[in-house]
């Protein structure tokens, strides 16, 4: 993923991922994302243009997964799933062996689709935010 690419990734997310945007999602957040986590990101092209995407970086000891998402027509082909594989394995190449997702606990496909490629539930956490803007409502 390019930050070339913004405009196209963030009208696929608005469709795909809408739930899980927020401030932190602006360009200029993007782009910083982007060079510290270089080359991790992709997005899946097809017919001449992006249909999926997944966000991938690390703090140095574990790596996160965001907005994972696939346009609904070039589902079940499994993009995500070989954009999961690169991720960790980019992952890896960088000394990460344990990557996390947040999924909202009543979104059906993300629930379906991480144990489907062996992904692990960790039961036993709850996720706790503190926001120093106030904005206790985004994600
Ligand atoms: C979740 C999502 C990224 C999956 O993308 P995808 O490219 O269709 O996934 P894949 O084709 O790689 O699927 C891999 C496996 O996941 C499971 N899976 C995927 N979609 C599923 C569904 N709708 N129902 C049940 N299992 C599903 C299957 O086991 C599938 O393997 P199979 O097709 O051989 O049976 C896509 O549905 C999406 O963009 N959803 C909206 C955004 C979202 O919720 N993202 C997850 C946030 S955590």
């Amino acid at each position: 993923m390019e930050i070339s690419q913004y405009d196209e990734v963030y009208a696929l997310w608005q469709i795909t991922t809408k739930r899980a945007l927020s401030r932190a999602d602006s360009r200029e957040n993007l782009e910083k994302y982007l060079k510290r986590n270089e080359g991790m990101s992709q997005v899946a092209i097809m017919d001449g243009r992006i249909v999926g995407t997944v966000l991938a970086g690390h703090d140095g000891r574990r790596g996160f997964i965001h907005h994972m998402a696939v346009l609904p027509e070039y589902r079940r082909h499994g993009i995500a799933r070989a954009m999961a594989r690169r991720a960790v394995e980019k992952l890896k190449e960088d000394g990460i062996s344990k990557t996390h997702i947040f999924v909202f606990r009543d979104n059906e496909l993300g629930q379906s689709f991480w144990p489907s490629i062996g992904w692990k539930k960790c039961g036993d956490l709850t996720v706790y935010a503190f926001d120093t803007e106030g904005n206790e409502d985004e994600i």
